[in-house]
């Protein structure tokens, strides 16, 4: 993929602002490319950030036929800058892409895109504990039609934000309040994809846990209303024993996490046990109050890992732990962050070192 870059953009020294909060921060440059059904991707491009400009009829807006990613890349204690799974990322766009009836990219060019725009974006990488610069790539549908059906065109773009961890409070333990009638997503929906309805659907839920004073809602499955499925918009483990994690097996509407995926392959490497099981709410907080689960932590991209200290149900809580932060969770975080901020070798081959040198031969001026 040739890339054209627009080299009117400002580059150069920035002044990130203290504190960068999460999501609000953006950088001065974007990834776009469109699809049109017949001819497929064309006219990559990185030019100004700025606003779209879609028809008001775009399918997009309507129908809500879009997905997203999230991912991040870190600055290197040797200066240079590295993505964490961006394959992984990629594979999830396309997964994302079929269930919601859109083009597949070339992982190849959805990586090329995202390392070439961080690479003319590198001095926006904060260098501040626990910041990243988070990378959110987008596809939407395009075509001005009020026509229920796939679209034939997408627009894919990608933008960047320099952004704190994702909990303002960072390594400190969450609340989280059991949601009894809304639902995240059902089997045979898209709560596997990372399409946008999911987020809008839960948001009602959030406001409701925020107003109650939790921060994030623990969902449920949408068949029984008896199984844990995923905290806030996140995945979630409870630690049985301080030695086995356990977190609810991918049944169709649980987000496939990367750092899910992350913690289910190294946790064993630290000398944890793992287990993806059904997991029934009733039995999860009888665990707890009977002293069997001595953590539960939720797993993202955004936040990593968020301890869980406190869950309500019904008025009531149940305190993990002693509600604070346990040492699984926090030497699973460290392990991990040690990754993929390079203070740490990675045996997995997770992380892919961001070449600043070879934007020339990826692009056409
Ligand atoms: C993540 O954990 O990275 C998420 O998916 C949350 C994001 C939507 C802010």
């Amino acid at each position: 993929m040739q890339i054209a870059i627009d080299p009117a953009v400002e580059s150069g020294p920035v002044q990130l602002p203290r504190p960068l909060g999460f999501g609000r921060v953006f950088t001065r440059r974007m990834f776009t490319r469109r699809y049109e059904a017949g001819r497929g991707w064309l006219d990559a491009a990185i030019g100004p950030y700025r606003p779209l400009s879609i028809d008001a009829a775009a399918q997009t807006l309507h129908y809500g036929q879009a997905i997203f990613e999230g991912t991040k890349a870190y600055p290197r204690p040797d200066g240079r800058l590295q993505l964490f799974r961006p394959d992984a990322n990629a594979a999830r766009f396309n997964q994302s892409a079929r269930r919601l009836a859109m083009p597949e990219v070339d992982p190849a060019d959805f990586v090329s895109a995202i390392e070439t725009l961080v690479a003319l974006e590198r001095e926006w990488v904060p260098r501040s504990e626990g910041a990243s610069l988070y990378i959110r790539p987008v596809m939407i549908a395009t075509e001005a039609t009020l026509e229920v059906r796939a679209s034939r065109e997408f627009l894919h773009y990608v933008i960047l934000s320099p952004a704190d961890p994702y909990f303002a409070s960072g390594f400190q333990p969450v609340s989280v309040r059991v949601e009894g009638s809304h639902v995240r997503a059902a089997p045979g929906g898209t709560g596997a994809a990372k399409t946008l309805g999911n987020y809008a659907a839960s948001l009602a839920a959030s406001e409701a846990a925020r107003a109650a004073g939790y921060q994030q809602v623990l969902w449920l499955d949408a068949a029984e209303h008896r199984f844990v499925e995923e905290a806030g918009a996140m995945n979630v483990a409870f630690v049985y024993g301080g030695e086995e994690i356990v977190t609810p097996a991918l049944t169709g509407s649980i987000l496939p996490g990367v750092t899910r995926d992350s913690v289910l392959r190294l946790a064993p490497d630290l000398g944890f046990r793992i287990r993806e099981a059904r997991l029934a709410l009733d039995d999860v907080l009888r665990d707890i109050r009977e002293g069997r689960i001595t953590e539960a932590f939720c797993m993202g991209t955004a936040a990593v890992i968020a301890p869980i200290g406190r869950i309500g149900r019904n008025g009531e809580d149940t305190i993990v732990g002693r509600g604070e932060a346990g040492p699984v969770a926090r030497r699973i975080y460290d392990t991990l962050v040690a990754i993929q901020y390079g203070q740490a070798d990675d045996p997995y081959g997770w992380t892919r070192i961001v070449d600043t040198t070879a934007i020339a031969e990826r692009s056409v001026a």
